[in-house]
């Protein structure tokens, strides 16, 4: 997977698939601390014990019909080739969170890359549920709450083509300004 947008796309169709309603996102870069970490946190079925253990091998799914789990595993291994850590949280009826954490400086360090294509793919998948996209770097910080954007659209859809495109170029200007400004 080129970008770290991806593996976040496919760790939030997870929490899709276990009849999740809100999602939140949270990327944080800490340049003082030489880390990135991601979160994404579900209100999901959540994870039995068993499931639990096996969630990162790869040889393992609960998708009927397939053979193979590839988001977990290679969220992990991403993680893991920049010096970073890797957990999951879940329990069954109490939700799931993910973490993944990197060191920034890492030479295969993957680029963050289409953040606002992401949110959009998302919302446009499933615009009945909540996301939360939370980016903060070294004290800024940039937030979409879909749940409020709803709201102040006042009845207009959140999947409409033209309230999409808006999310996309907004998301993608403000992470952009906040990573052009402070490095
Ligand atoms: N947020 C979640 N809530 C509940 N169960 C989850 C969640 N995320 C992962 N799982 C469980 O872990 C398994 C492995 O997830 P993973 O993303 O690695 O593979 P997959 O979703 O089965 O297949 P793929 O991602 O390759 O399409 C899932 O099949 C599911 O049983
Ligand atoms: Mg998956």
């Amino acid at each position: 997977m080129e970008d770290l947008s991806l593996h976040i796309l496919d760790i939030v169709e997870n929490s899709m698939d276990a009849g999740a309603t809100k999602v939140e996102i949270r990327i944080k870069e800490d340049k003082g601390a030489d880390r990135l970490t991601l979160e994404v946190k579900d209100n999901g079925y959540g994870m039995d014990k068993d499931i639990l253990k096996r969630a990162s091998d790869c040889f393992f799914t609960a998708k009927p019909g397939k053979r193979f789990g590839f988001g977990i595993p290679f969220l992990m291994q991403a993680a893991r080739e920049c010096d970073g850590n890797f957990s999951i949280n879940s329990a069954p009826n109490r939700g799931t969170s993910i973490s993944a954490s990197f060191k920034r400086s890492h030479i295969d360090i993957k680029p963050l890359g289409d953040m606002g294509s992401t949110m959009t793919v998302l919302i446009c998948g499933h615009p009945e549920i909540d996301y939360l996209l939370l980016y903060e770097k070294n004290g800024f910080s940039y937030c979409l709450d879909t749940e409020k954007l709803k709201a102040d659209l006042g009845g207009v859809p959140i999947n409409t083509p033209g309230v999409l495109r808006l999310i996309k170029e907004d998301v993608n200007e403000a992470l952009g300004t906040l990573a052009k400004q402070l490095g």
